[in-house]
């Protein structure tokens, strides 16, 4: 049995003003007609082939979207094996720790297949061969990530190299494993050519977790597994003791293990993932996946777009219009616009950090 781990629980902050704290990004339909969130879920279920069966998912989120995580999967018609419920974010290492003892708690121990819930994927018929590639390297005790070819210096995924080309078709080593490098350090990267993107999904025995996060940061584990030990359930809701895990540290998978892996006694493998993948992460990523007019142009929602070139306009509540733009996006909700440079829309971020608990 596979057991699928949606990570839930960010903030999505750098899609504001659409993106907001008690409706954020993941459950926001951005493309397509089902939410981020719900394109994870039923493209995890999906992966289901020949040996390979998928249990109910473990979603791990914020306590405050308890009901927008079961309405949104029960619109899938799905139901979630367990949500685990944070009281407060402690970035992803936290959260699969919490789903992986989860796993473990009735004496298993299956393979994770680790999904954010923020990203689209174009091709799901070699997102599922990738996938089945990682699920029998995890099954034989490996970590195993996806790697995505980059096309741009993107500062804010993590980056892998992985160690020559493996023989015979095999998933080739990770030699390095660089979460979030600065700009130069991405360029150069690219330039190398030997890098490849972190798709953010990660393959691995729940038990495998659990001894890596041990061995790189035991300070995480134990602040964990001490709330996860006083913990309450009330049907599917799973809830961490709020005094403990307040006290746990805050830090990414990314950071806290993969980074420290290449080199150490666990076995980390790359698989590629050539599936038309996207993290978006902010609007530019949105612009880049929405269908365009000829002149580039992308728009949701009441909108008229005139004499414009590769804007994005996003209305949900007004008629927006726009005449002789290049590179804008405007996002227009009922409290709040946004206008801004396209190619600057990652400082978005640093508006809702003016905001604070406003946004
Ligand atoms: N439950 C829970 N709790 N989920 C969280 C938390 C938390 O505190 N923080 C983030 N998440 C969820 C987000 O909702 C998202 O689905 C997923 O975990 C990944 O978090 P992000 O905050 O979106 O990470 P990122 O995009 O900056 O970086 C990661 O993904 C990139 C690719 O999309 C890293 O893995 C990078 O290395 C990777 O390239
Ligand atoms: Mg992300």
């Amino acid at each position: 049995d596979v057991q699928p781990v949606i990570m839930a629980g960010g903030s999505g902050t750098r899609l504001w003003p659409l993106s907001r704290s008690g409706y954020p990004k993941q459950f926001l339909v951005l493309s397509g007609n089902s939410s981020l969130f719900q394109q994870a879920a039923s493209r995890l279920q999906r992966l289901a082939a020949g040996e390979i069966t998928v249990a109910a998912p473990l979603v791990v989120g914020n306590e405050e979207h308890r009901f927008l995580v079961l309405d949104q999967l029960r619109e899938l018609k799905a139901e979630p094996a367990a949500l685990l419920l944070e009281p407060m974010g402690r970035n992803t290492a936290p959260a699969l720790t919490l789903a992986a003892l989860q796993a473990c708690a009735g004496g298993a121990d299956p393979v994770l297949v680790v999904t954010p819930a923020d990203q689209t994927i174009g091709d799901e018929a070699a997102f599922g061969a990738a996938l089945q590639r990682a699920v029998s390297l995890a099954a034989g005790g490996a970590i195993a990530i996806l790697g995505v070819t980059p096309e741009r210096p993107e500062t804010g995924y993590g980056y892998i190299r992985v160690a020559g080309a493996a023989a015979n078709g095999e998933a080739p080593r990770v030699a390095r494993f660089v979460e979030k490098p600065d700009q130069a350090t991405a360029e150069g990267y690219l330039a190398d050519g030997g890098y490849f993107w972190n798709a953010g999904m990660f393959v691995l025995k729940a038990s495998v977790w659990l001894a890596a996060l041990e061995s790189f940061r035991p300070d995480i584990a134990a602040a964990t597994r001490a709330a996860f030990d006083a913990r309450t359930t009330d049907a599917r809701f799973v809830r961490p003791d709020a005094k403990r895990f307040a006290t746990v540290p805050s830090e990414s998978v990314d950071y806290a293990v993969m980074e420290k892996c290449p080199g150490s006694a666990f076995d980390i493998r790359m698989v590629e993932l050539n599936a038309g993948w996207n993290d978006l992460g902010a609007w530019e990523a949105v612009w880049q996946v929405l269908p365009k007019d000829g002149q580039g142009n992308a728009s949701v929602g009441d909108a008229i777009i005139k004499d414009s070139r590769n804007t994005l306009v996003h209305a949900t509540s007004r008629l927006v219009s726009a005449v002789g733009l290049t590179d804008i996006v405007v996002v227009e909700t009922a409290d709040a616009v946004l206008v801004a440079d396209r190619e600057r829309s990652q400082e978005v971020k640093q508006i809702v950090a003016q905001l604070g608990a406003e946004q």
